[in-house]
Parts: C-alpha cells; sequence; structure tokens
C-alpha cells in the first residue's frame, strides 16, 4: 500500500504536556492508521500513558493538535470520546464496582450515561448483546457477581468486554496484558485481532515485545516524551537505540 492510500484516523501533531518541570510528552507527532494495530512502547516514564491520558482527555494538553478523522481539536473533553468514537482502557482497572458483571455492559451498551441507564429496563437485545461479549471474553460463568469480587485478571477481562460494547472505532488500551495468565492473553489476544479485522483502529502500550511482534502493524518508540523511532517492529526492535534505551533503564 503507498502513502497515499493510507487513511490516518486519528493523528496526534505537536503534542506537548509538562508536569511541573518534567516533559512528559514533548513535541510528539505521530498517526495511527485506520483498521491497523499500532504499539508504543519506551521505558517506563517515556510518556505512554500520558499520551493515553491526553488523547482521552483525563489532561489538558500544553500545545498541539489531536486529528480525529480529520477534525481539529486543541481540547479533548472526556464526554465527548463516544462523539470522536474513541475509547480506552485504564493501566489501573475502573469498572462500576458495585454492579455485576452484566450490569457492567448492560450501562455501556444502553447508554453512555450511568444514571438513566440504572433506571431503564433492558431491551432482549441488549441482553443477548451482553452474553455474546460476556461469553467472548469467558465471564459468563460470573455474570452474577459484583465487578469488584472479580480476580485481577478477571477485572481486565471485563474491562476488555465493556470496549466490546462500546463498539468505538479507535481503541486506545495502557497496558491490557500486564500481569495476566497465558489463558487470559489469548483471549484478549483474540479479541483484537477480530476487531482490527472489523476495520477498528487499535493502539497498544504493552511491555511485552514478544506480544507487540505478535500484534502490531507499526511501532512508535518514546523515550523521555520524544519520538525516538517508528517502523514495523522487525524493523525497529533491532534498532541499537531502541534496545540502549530499555538497557539503560
Ligand atoms: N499526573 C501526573 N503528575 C505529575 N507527573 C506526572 C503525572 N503523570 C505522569 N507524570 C510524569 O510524566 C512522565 C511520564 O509518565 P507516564 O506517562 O506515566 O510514563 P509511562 O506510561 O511511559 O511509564 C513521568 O516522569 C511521570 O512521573
Ligand atoms: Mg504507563
Amino acid at each position: 500500500m503507498t502513502t497515499s492510500e493510507k487513511k490516518y484516523i486519528l493523528k496526534v501533531l505537536g503534542l506537548t504536556k509538562h508536569f511541573d518541570g518534567v516533559y512528559a510528552v514533548n513535541d510528539l507527532s505521530i498517526a495511527f492508521e485506520q483498521g491497523t494495530i499500532t504499539g508504543i512502547i519506551g521505558p517506563n516514564g517515556s510518556g505512554k500513558s500520558t499520551l493515553t491520558n491526553l488523547l482521552s482527555g483525563m489532561f489538558e494538553f500544553d500545545k498541539g493538535t489531536v486529528l480525529i478523522e480529520g477534525e481539529h481539536l486543541k481540547k479533548i473533553n472526556s464526554y465527548d470520546l463516544p462523539t470522536y468514537g474513541l475509547t480506552r482502557t485504564f493501566q489501573e482497572v475502573r469498572l462500576f464496582e458495585q454492579m455485576t458483571v452484566t450490569d457492567n455492559i448492560l450501562v455501556t451498551l444502553t447508554s453512555r450515561h450511568v444514571f438513566s441507564a440504572l433506571f431503564e429496563s433492558h431491551t432482549q437485545l441488549h441482553l443477548n448483546q451482553a452474553k455474546e461479549i460476556l461469553e467472548k471474553v469467558g465471564l459468563w460463568e460470573k455474570r452474577h457477581q459484583l465487578a469488584h469480587n472479580l480476580s485481577y485478571g478477571q477485572r481486565k477481562l471485563l474491562e476488555i468486554a465493556r470496549v466490546l460494547a462500546m463498539d468505538a472505532k479507535i481503541i486506545l488500551l495502557d497496558e491490557p496484558f500486564a500481569g495476566l495468565f497465558a489463558e487470559m492473553i489469548k483471549v484478549i489476544v483474540s479479541v483484537m485481532q477480530e476487531m482490527k479485522q472489523q476495520g477498528k483502529t487499535l493502539v497498544l502500550i504493552e511491555h511485552n515485545m514478544e506480544l507487540i511482534r505478535q500484534l502490531c502493524d507499526y511501532l512508535y518508540v518514546l523515550d523521555e516524551g520524544k519520538l525516538l523511532a517508528q517502523g514495523t517492529p522487525d524493523k525497529v526492535l533491532g534498532e541499537r537505540k531502541v534496545i540502549e534505551a530499555y538497557l539503560g533503564e
């Protein structure tokens, strides 16, 4: 595919965010091609989570522009994310703790607004969709449990199930595999591959280079908030400066 045919659904231009003296993200310009999985790697503290937080409106950025499907944004509001078709997961999983597993999914399916969803009656359609999603991630047996009572790995799976229920176009995944058993990793890998097949755009922050090689079409390496390297995983992971950035961690 030539460059001109590529469709970049998400672009970041000169994005900058500092905390006191630290530039967490420093004049960063990168782009994400629709229907692909793009990896973001880099040593601890290189700005990966901050980038996700900026793209999902958790923090305001100091400078720069974000383009989503060609629309220039100088500011991102987290409550507008469904409108942009963007969703994310958290390095520290966030769920509706006092709701059941099924309700966590129904709330997402029924409405983006928690409180109205609580008082709405769920249609059979939503119940069927929730079942399908929970079966896909292997949580159907746990459907009556409170999110709060799930194991660490099950919580990560429920967060992925919520991503499926969102049906967003752009999905930012901040270390979705961290601390998971092989069996759960397999589930998330196949969910990600399926989403990609459906034309969704995935951004994966991950430390496990085997998973990066297996899943990613393209890779950006960050170091101190700046772009250190980019390209296919095979190319990038062999570069001396990338290896050195990790060794120096
Ligand atoms: N909320 C915050 N307040 C102050 N400093 C922060 C905050 N979030 C991140 N940082 C700093 O920004 C830098 C990048 O952090 P982060 O984006 O979490 O890196 P990564 O996810 O790549 O490990 C680090 O120096 C970190 O200490
Ligand atoms: Mg992080």
